[in-house]
């Protein structure tokens, strides 16, 4: 399943991107919301750096500040104190112009409820972007209709968004993000209203900009099942960052005196577990295919299976 969405993923990808990803270092990053006497710290000194050719998950509960982070990365907002680096430039020093230079050219946003223009077909969607870019008409209209191939959506450029499923308008949202090439992807919860099937599709489809095309990929998500198919999650509570985890180390997490929060163990537990079930279905399909005999294929699947049943005797005891 991995392998192929990569593969098509990478099908799409030659010359479509000639911008690789930049280092991205966020530095004693504080954010207060206003509103009247009243004051929001949504993020309290986050220092955190972002690699290129690396998808990084940022995960949290509601209102821990992921939101806000993507925000001043992407120079949608100004941070109260601290810095942004985006590849050698200051995100946090430019005026108003550059921001929306910037805000157009070097960041690709995806949100959580898909921002399509419903009166504008898939392929003109992918051409807005270039358009305000100032990007010949037949040039744009090309590499829209290329993107939308390496999306998966070759057959689809004609579609009104609410001709297409979820998951499809998020993978055209995608092309959209990608029309101007930017080096750096900042996806917030873009799994958030899709199925398992179609939230792997994507966050696959993210993962394989970073591997495939060096991008800078930032994802947003509560679903460890998407997080667990990262390079890296970074866990933010209360407007701080308060761990890190590589996705293949979570069996780590849980030996004694890891440091992490009973729901920040609880989410990794979670993600163990589908990948665990993951595993299984893995397992069950190599002998489906008899490239496993069948008492060696049980055995495996007991031992995964066993695992899985511990690791739900965790979660309970977290209170999840
Ligand atoms: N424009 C705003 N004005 C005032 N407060 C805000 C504003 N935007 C966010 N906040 C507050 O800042 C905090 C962090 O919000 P943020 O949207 O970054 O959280 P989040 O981690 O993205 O949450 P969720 O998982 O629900 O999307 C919250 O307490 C929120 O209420
Ligand atoms: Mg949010």
């Amino acid at each position: 399943m991995v392998a192929g969405s990569a593969a098509r993923v990478s099908t799409g990808l030659g010359g479509l991107f000639e911008r690789p990803g930049v280092r991205v270092e966020v530095r004693d990053l504080v954010k207060i919301y206003r509103r009247g006497s009243l004051e929001v710290q949504a993020l309290r000194g986050v220092s955190v750096s972002f690699e290129p050719a690396t998808i990084t998950a940022v995960m949290g509960p509601s209102g821990s500040g992921k939101t806000t982070l993507l925000n001043m990365i992407g120079g949608v907002d100004r941070p109260t104190g601290g810095s942004v680096d985006f590849g050698g430039v200051r995100v946090d020093g430019l005026s108003d112009a550059e921001l929306d230079v910037h805000r157009l050219l070097n960041v690709g946003f995806i949100f959580q409820s898909i921002n399509l223009v419903p009166s504008l077909t898939a392929l003109e969607n992918v051409e807005l972007p270039m358009i305000l870019a100032g990007r010949p008409r037949g040039e744009r209209r090309a590499r829209a209709e290329r993107l939308l191939e390496a999306v998966g959506l070759g057959g689809r450029a004609r579609h009104y968004p609410e001709e297409l499923s979820g998951g499809e308008q998020q993978r055209v949202a995608i092309a959209v993000a990608l029309a101007n090439d930017p080096p750096v992807i900042l996806a917030d919860e873009p799994t958030a209203e899709l199925d398992y099937e179609a939230a792997r599709g994507v966050v696959d489809l993210l993962a394989g900009l970073a591997r495939e095309a060096g991008k800078t990929v930032i994802v947003t998500t509560h679903d460890p099942r998407v997080a667990v198919r990262t390079d890296r999650i970074v866990r933010l509570e209360d407007g701080r960052i308060v761990g890190e985890y590589s996705p293949l180390e979570l069996g780590g997490a849980l030996q004694p005196g890891a440091k992490a929060g009973h729901e920040a163990l609880a989410e990794l537990v979670r993600a163990r577990i589908a990948a665990l079930e993951r595993e299984i279905e893995a397992v069950e399909e190599r002998a489906r295919r008899g490239e496993l005999g069948l008492r060696e294929a049980a055995r495996l699947i007991v031992a995964l299976e066993e695992e899985v049943k511990a690791l739900k005797g965790v979660l309970a005891s977290l209170g999840g």
